[in-house]
Parts: C-alpha cells; sequence; structure tokens
C-alpha cells in the first residue's frame, strides 16, 4: 500500500532537496519513496491532501528518562520558591521507582511516549537510572526496550544511599553493566560534583564501550568540569547539558564527532541559565535539541516546547532548531534513517496545523500536529 501525501504548502527534507513548496511525498513499505512538485506527484493507493500544511521530518528525542514512578510536583514548587536544583531528589525517584511493579512502570512509560508521539516526536531515547541495583536497572531497561531501540544503561545517576562511591562505581561497571547489557545500546553517566567525578565517570564509560555500548554523558549541567572533554576524549556521541561551557569545551566539541545535545527543558524547570546555543554553532558544533524528561528535572515530553525555549531563549533560528530537534538528535544517535525526509528515509514525519515550521516556535503551546506518521503508519 502506497499513500501519496499531497497539497504540502512547505515540506522540509533537511536533505538535497533542501525545503520545498507545492510539494508531495510518496510513502511506501515505511519508507519515503518519492518527493517533489506536487504538480509531478505519481499515483499511489491513497492520497491525502493535506490543503497547504507543512511536513517536517519527525522529533528525535536523543535524551529522556521515562522510566519512573510517582512525581516531584512539590520539588518544582519550592525550586519556583527559591530552592536551587541539586538532584538530591533522583534518590526520591528511585525509591518510588524500585517500589513499583513492571507493569506500572509500563503504564507510566506507555503514556508518556504517547505524550510524546502526539507531540511529533517518532524516536525517542530511554535510559535506566532510577533503579540503581542490578536487579532494578536490568528490568527498567528491558521495558524501555518495548518502546524503542535507543535505550540507556544510567547505572551511574548517583551513588544510592548508603553505598561507598567507590563499590558502586564497581558494581556499575561489573554485575550490574552485565545485566543491563543485553537491554542496552548506550552507556551514560552523570558527571557532576554530588554525582561522578572526571575518573569515575572515565570508568563508566570505558566498561561500557568494552561491552559494546556507545558512549553519551551528561555534561557540564549544573557547573563547569571535566564531563565534556571527557566526552571528545572518549569520542561519546554526544554530550549532554552542556550548560556551563568555556570556549576549550566549544573548541574541542567542535573539533569532534561528538553532538553537544542541548535540553532547555532542564533550564525552564530548574530556573537556570540557558546553555548558549548561538556559540557552539558558530564554532561549528552539531547541536542536537532533546527534552531530558523526567520527573525532577524537566517534565515535559514535547520537542515543540524545547524548540520555542531554544528560538526564544537560546540564539537558534526557527530552522536551526527543528534541525537540532530532527537531524542534530538522529546524529546524536549515529542514525541516518531518521531526522530527514530524503527518498529512503523512514516515512516518520509529522503535518503540522500550520503553513510553516516557524509557527512551532511562533505559537508555542499550541497543539499543532496534525497528522503523525510512524513508519509510515498514523499513530
Ligand atoms: O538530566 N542530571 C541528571 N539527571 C536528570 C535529572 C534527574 C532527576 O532530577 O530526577 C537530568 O536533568
Ligand atoms: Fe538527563
Amino acid at each position: 500500500m502506497s499513500l501519496l501525501l499531497d497539497g504540502i504548502g512547505e515540506l522540509t527534507t533537511h536533505g538535497p532537496a533542501g525545503t520545498l513548496a507545492d510539494a508531495a511525498l510518496v510513502v511506501e513499505g515505511g519508507r519515503v519513496a518519492w518527493l517533489g512538485p506536487s504538480s509531478r506527484a505519481p499515483a499511489a493507493d491513497r492520497r491525502l491532501d493535506v490543503d497547504g500544511r507543512a511536513v517536517i521530518p519527525g522529533f528525535v528525542d536523543s535524551h529522556a528518562h521515562l522510566v519512573f514512578a510517582g512525581d516531584r510536583a512539590a520539588e518544582f514548587a519550592a525550586r519556583m520558591a527559591g530552592q536551587p536544583y541539586t538532584g538530591g531528589g533522583i534518590r526520591t525517584t528511585v525509591a518510588a521507582t524500585r517500589a513499583a511493579s513492571d507493569g506500572q512502570l509500563r503504564a507510566n512509560l506507555a503514556r508518556l511516549v504517547g505524550e510524546a508521539r502526539r507531540q511529533g516526536t517518532t524516536t525517542i531515547e530511554i535510559k535506566s537510572g532510577y533503579g540503581l541495583t542490578t536487579g532494578d536497572e536490568a528490568r527498567c531497561l528491558r521495558i524501555a526496550a518495548e518502546f524503542t531501540a535507543e535505550t540507556t544503561y544510567l547505572g551511574a545517576h548517583v551513588v544510592p544511599e548508603g553505598q561507598r562511591p567507590d563499590e558502586y562505581v564497581r558494581l556499575v561497571c561489573g554485575q550490574m553493566l552485565d545485566a543491563a547489557r543485553p537491554h542496552a545500546r548506550w552507556v551514560d553517566v552523570f558527571c557532576e560534583r554530588g554525582a561522578f567525578d572526571a575518573d569515575q565517570s572515565r570508568e563508566v564509560l570505558r566498561a561500557g564501550i568494552a561491552a559494546g555500548l556507545g558512549a553519551r554523558i551528561h555534561a557540564n549541567q549544573l557547573s563547569a568540569g571535566e564531563g565534556v572533554r571527557i566526552a571528545v576524549e572518549l569520542g561519546a556521541a554526544s554530550a549532554d547539558h552542556c550548560t556551563y561551557l568555556s570556549t576549550m569545551d566549544i573548541d574541542a566539541l567542535a573539533g569532534s564527532g561528538t553532538v553537544a545535545t542541548l535540553l532547555p527543558g532542564a533550564e525552564f524547570s530548574t530556573r537556570s541559565p540557558y546553555p548558549d546555543g548561538r556559540a557552539l554553532l558558530d564554532a561549528g558544533v552539531t547541536v542536537a535539541l532533546a527534552t531530558d524528561c523526567n520527573p525532577g528535572s524537566s517534565y515535559t515530553s514535547s520537542m515543540p516546547f524545547c524548540l520555542a525555549l531554544a528560538v526564544r531563549e537560546m540564539g537558534m533560528t526557527p530552522a536551526e532548531a527543528l534541525w537540532s530537534a530532527t537531524a542534530g538528535g538522529a546524529r546524536s544517535l549515529r542514525r541516518d534513517d531518521i531526522g530527514h525526509l530524503d527518498v529512503g528515509a523512514r516515512a516518520d514525519l509529522a503535518v503540522l496545523d500550520a503553513p510553516s515550521h516557524l509557527h512551532l516556535a511562533y505559537r508555542p503551546g499550541v497543539p499543532l500536529m496534525h497528522t503523525v506518521l510512524l513508519n509510515g503508519e498514523p499513530i
């Protein structure tokens, strides 16, 4: 069954075809089979006239912590009243997550993935990190893998209460890694004061890489530090947050294959300064945008919201922010089949209830998804 999307007012491909007006696109077998001017559209089994709407690649949310139970709304309220964010609340979610059944974790995860999809997200990376025992980390990753191929082992999120840091790092790099490995594609570590220091972070990532996982890192979120440089040194696919960067960090990223993944939902929700997206782009760094969806620092599943923040607060143009939220996310996951709409790409796309991509930032908070196709099928 082929499907012709016709009457596209603005088609953003992020490929050699660039952005087309009055365009059409054919989907077949879950892939983009053809695209071009409406006037030359081939026949197909079905035809959907989108009546001048804009079509964009589906969002690639390359950073989310979705396997958890409970929420921390009271912690958010306290922050808005002046309390700082320290990451200390992670332990509250760990306790709730350990106490939850598989069914409860799965239902919460399904709800969040559904929310994300309805807002145009067609690929989502999902981390563990609220289990922090061998059994709970493996369980969280097994459940995450039911929803995405992009699963990330974050046993090194914080040192659980009552454990010695050196012993915990040994566990994370040993028995816990062995149990996580079958369900994970990536390894991650929270490199920060109060979490894991530079040497511990290197140890965790090296162990993951040796076990065949790709590396990503929570870097320079709450303070300046070595996180970004460790990412570059170890060839990590992505350095995430990048809130406090020195020019040395920016230079290191610019000369590397490591993507800087910016998570403005976290700055919004922790009332922190936004990362300097403009400076990164001007230096030639590849930038991705993602939600960081989690119950503590950023409880939003909305890529359009993060894109609007990037435009309003981080000096990115709407076109740059859209690229980062789609193609940039794909780069950070080292995927070339998503984040763009060339012939042969996965037919993951969103038809916007708007004439152009500008409306994503111009109309913040407004549900703008008309139709979302995942693998060529409406969600
Ligand atoms: O990316 N920084 C570490 N982890 C999450 C927050 C987790 C939490 O507060 O529950 C983040 O912001
Ligand atoms: Fe995170």
